[in-house]
């Protein structure tokens, strides 16, 4: 039994108070940490929901406008660009991906020029160009690393020629980071930042964003490129070697089942660390929040804090719209 009296250190003292608790809140969430990712279509007046994604929307490039407008009220600065590609612009060489007037380089005109103060980052894998729902080139069934590389870079400078102002490789092939920031210098584009997908496990929870864009792989899966779930220290050695090989952010994906890598990365690398809260991890909160088992707003917060308290500077969230609105509604001088 407690003895009356004898207590020295109460710990619920910094918990009595509301403003106690804000005092002494180790870790906070403002709008300016999120990424937005974006889904972009072919065609026109194109607003379609992600069946599991709810309250997730594909945009044809004339309708961007209004989420733009409302990331930008949000607080929003930074959105991550994916495009959903038509079967018969796949190929297995990526050649499109690499296309002046392609989706995603014409997408990026449009933000550049009518929302300027967006800072662009853009997908760089080819899954969603590949005839296979690879990350890369499909030879003998095998995805080859050093060709898949060369068309990265390609891919990369088309969208920096088109206005994007960091690239994020996905594709978890070695190499990569060194060969686009060669190609970037070599090209006097030293502006340019690489958000480099560092810890990018083969998960099963990018599920959704496949039925988003229509890339889920035709054989096999992705466990010869992207990491073992059970792995750890290989987290690290990647993001090391991201980080020699020109890296200016390193990403650690999904987020939330990784938090231990989050934190390992944050302690052992000097670049600042992005935590993607992937399509999986979204859907799940939505699906548990519609049928009320939990509370959606509070979980999503939650959710959001861990990974600021696990490390990471940067999050990439498919609530970061609603995240975001919720702080400015809150915390109206953000
Ligand atoms: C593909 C890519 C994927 C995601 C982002 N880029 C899927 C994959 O690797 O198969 C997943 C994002 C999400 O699930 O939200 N290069």
């Amino acid at each position: 039994m407690v003895m009356k009296g004898q207590l020295k250190r109460r710990m619920r003292i910094n918990r009595a108070h509301a403003s106690t608790r804000n005092l002494v809140a180790e870790s906070q969430l403002h709008p300016h940490d999120f990424i937005a990712p974006l889904f972009i279509v072919h065609g026109t007046a194109v607003k379609e929901e992600i069946s599991s994604m709810p309250d997730y929307y594909r945009y044809s490039i004339d309708q961007l406008s209004t989420e733009l407008e409302e990331l930008k009220i949000a607080g929003i600065q930074s959105v991550l660009l994916f495009v959903k590609e038509e079967d018969a612009k796949k190929d297995n060489t990526g050649a499109y991906a690499a296309d002046p007037n392609g989706l995603m380089q014409c997408a990026i005109k449009y933000i550049k020029n009518y929302y300027p103060k967006f800072l662009i980052l853009t997908d760089v894998a080819l899954d969603p160009y590949s005839i296979y729902g690879h990350d890369g080139i499909v030879i003998d069934g095998v995805v080859v690393n050093d060709l898949t590389v060369d068309a990265l870079v390609k891919m990369a400078l088309s969208h920096v020629a088109a206005g994007a102002d960091w690239v994020a490789p996905s594709d978890m092939m070695d190499g990569r980071v060194a060969a686009i920031r060669n190609a970037l210098n070599d090209a006097g584009y030293h502006n340019t930042g690489i958000l480099a997908y560092s810890a990018k496990y083969a998960s099963s929870l990018y599920g959704p964003f496949r039925d988003a864009l229509d890339s889920a792989p035709g054989f096999g899966d992705k466990k010869t490129y992207q990491m073992d779930p059970r792995n750890r220290s290989e987290g690290i050695s990647e993001a090391l070697l991201d980080e020699s090989e020109g890296a200016d952010m390193l990403m650690v994906k999904p987020g939330s089942f990784y938090l231990d890598v989050v934190r390992d990365l944050s302690e052992n690398c000097s670049c600042p660390i992005a935590a993607y809260q992937v399509s999986g991890e979204y859907a799940m909160i939505k699906a548990a929040g519609a049928k009320q088992w939990i509370n959606e707003h509070d979980v999503m917060m939650e959710s959001l804090i861990a990974f600021k308290r696990a490390g990471s500077n940067v999050i990439v969230t498919y609530f970061a719209k609603r995240a975001a609105q919720y702080l400015i509604d809150n915390y109206p001088n953000n």
